[in-house]
């Protein structure tokens, strides 16, 4: 006989095509969608302030939503700096020392938006978490030219791009090896002048960032201090100096920096000074270099990196091993993040390490992708914490197959205006029973975004009590993922939250 839930799963099927997309798996409940669909009406998104280094070049795409063309303006704009109005790209020579209070405009004919934003110019970069993508692990030491070209067609045609993601991250496996099963990535590891040699999936690096650089995105590369990179690829051990050079000549804006062989190097000296001593060295050249590049420390938490992470001129520092060994563990990882919470801040970030959801290889053989089976609820869930904790939020999953759903979870605006917060606090964790917990951070405007958060196999109740949180009377509560508000409450909120699931919200005085 056929069961009851069956036959109304049956019945309910035909309402959404999403279902029939390619990919579909039965154990995913791809009809959870909570991101309302974007307006016709532009809606500028992105950073409210963002940091540059004075006569460096200056590169921002303003992120906005709605139907194109949107016709951008800007008040304010210092002189330098020039923004085309059909694309919003703001191009040009960052200006003297200073903060421009700038307001952007941009209009069609549905309506108009406009929002305020900074342009702190100063010795600081990354004044809210870096948002982009990066190649790990969808095509670990598959990747190509073409691929990461795809990947930044992608960012602006899937709407990442008007969310505020700009980074397009070149991982590990650009270079030539010793050795390796694909021939193509075998050659000499330098030149006769000793420049590091691309290997022949990178046929032009200056040409491929250029092409990233005219659609307004930035570009990042990767490079460990060691002889090798994890991979077994060639490193800038001994060729520091002139690997920074040859990375800001190409016109790269990023650099990951990942520990790998290092450990080779400094041998049985585990003194603070030997940890830092690699980063401290490309943290000085990159602020030499005349470009901003945001530097990424990746040495996997060593040495509590985020005590001194900010010290040696990174922007963001990894605070543990690869996620994608741990992905079961999100919500753990996530509350140990919360526990070294002080140590972010604006142009110092904690790094849990990249969002892994769409389509994604295996960590451990760098598979092919598939598509993830982490529970639809849970995916929320994971982009609600690395929103919460101000954590950087670099997608790594196959942009070539994105679908609806993925695109749901990554591309809420309200969702990311938490994470981009310019306070630039990270949330600290109020446990509520052993299965449930919520997770706060202060905003820039007095207001708190706070996640309910169940671990639990069973949707349940989870409340949280004005008192947690040491506010009284009435507050208004808005729901982040639905963008909607939900009135006005007293004493406490309460939401039925579903099994490895969450309800985020914003609370405010009304
Ligand atoms: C390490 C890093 C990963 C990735 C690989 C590349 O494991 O932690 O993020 O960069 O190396 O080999």
């Amino acid at each position: 006989m056929v069961k009851l839930s069956t036959l109304l799963f049956l019945a309910i099927m035909p309402l959404s095509s999403y279902c029939f997309e390619p990919g579909f798996q039965k154990n995913r409940d791809t009809l959870l969608l909570y991101t309302p669909h974007p307006k016709p009406a532009p809606r500028i998104n992105g950073p409210m302030v963002y940091g540059c280094r004075p006569g460096n070049p200056f590169l921002y795409r303003i992120p906005c939503q709605g139907e194109r063309p949107i016709r951008f303006s800007a008040e304010g704009l210092p002189d330098g700096l020039k923004l085309d109005p059909a694309s919003g790209i703001i191009t040009g020579t960052s200006p003297l020392k200073g903060d421009y209070n700038i307001v952007i405009k941009a209009k069609n004919p549905k309506g108009t938006s406009t929002r305020k934003f900074k342009i702190a110019v100063g010795d600081k970069l990354a004044l809210t978490p870096p948002m982009g993508w990066n190649h790990w692990y969808a095509h670990y030491n598959r990747i190509t030219d073409k691929m990461i070209r795809e990947a930044a067609d992608e960012m602006i045609s899937s709407g990442m791009a008007d969310v505020g993601y700009q980074y397009v991250n070149i991982d590990d496996c650009w270079m030539n090896a010793p050795k390796s099963n694909d021939s193509l990535r075998v050659g000499p590891l330098r030149d006769k002048q000793e420049n590091i040699i691309p290997n022949k999936h990178f046929p032009d690096m200056k040409n491929l960032t250029d092409y990233i650089h005219s659609m307004g995105l930035k570009a990042g590369i990767y490079t460990s201090p060691g002889p090798l990179t994890c991979g077994g690829f060639a490193g800038s051990y001994q060729h520091e100096e002139q690997d920074a050079r040859q990375f800001a000549a190409w016109g790269f804006d990023f650099l990951k920096y990942d520990w790998c062989s290092y450990g080779d190097i400094i041998k049985n000296d585990t003194s603070i000074a030997s940890y830092q001593k690699p980063y401290r060295q490309m943290g000085n050249l990159l602020k030499s270099q005349d470009r901003d590049i945001v530097f990424n420390l990746c040495q996997y938490g060593m040495s509590e990196v985020w005590k001194w992470g900010g010290e040696v001129g990174g922007q963001c520092w990894r605070t543990s091993g690869d996620l994608g060994f741990e992905l079961d563990k999100i919500f753990d990882v996530a509350i140990k993040n919360s526990k070294i919470r002080q140590y972010s801040k604006p142009g110092e970030w904690n790094d849990p390490d990249y969002i892994q959801i769409g389509w994604i290889g295996t960590a451990n053989k760098w598979g092919n992708t598939e598509l993830s089976l982490m529970p639809a609820a849970k995916q929320y869930a994971y982009m609600s914490l690395w929103s919460l904790l101000a954590a950087p939020l670099i997608y790594s999953g196959d942009m070539s197959k994105l679908d609806e759903f993925t695109l749901n979870v990554l591309c809420n605006p309200e969702v990311i205006d938490v994470n981009q917060d310019q306070l630039g606090e990270s949330g600290f964790v109020i446990e509520k029973s052993k299965e449930c917990f919520i997770m706060v951070k202060n905003l820039a405007d007095g207001s708190l975004a706070i996640g309910l958060f169940n671990r639990g196999k069973e949707a349940t109740e989870v409340i949280c009590d004005w008192s947690d949180l040491h506010l009284s009377g009435k507050q208004s509560v808005r729901d982040l993922w639905r963008q909607k508000e939900l009135g006005i409450y007293k004493n406490s909120f309460t939401a039925q939250v579903l099994a490895q699931g969450v309800v985020m919200v914003k609370i405010s005085k009304p």
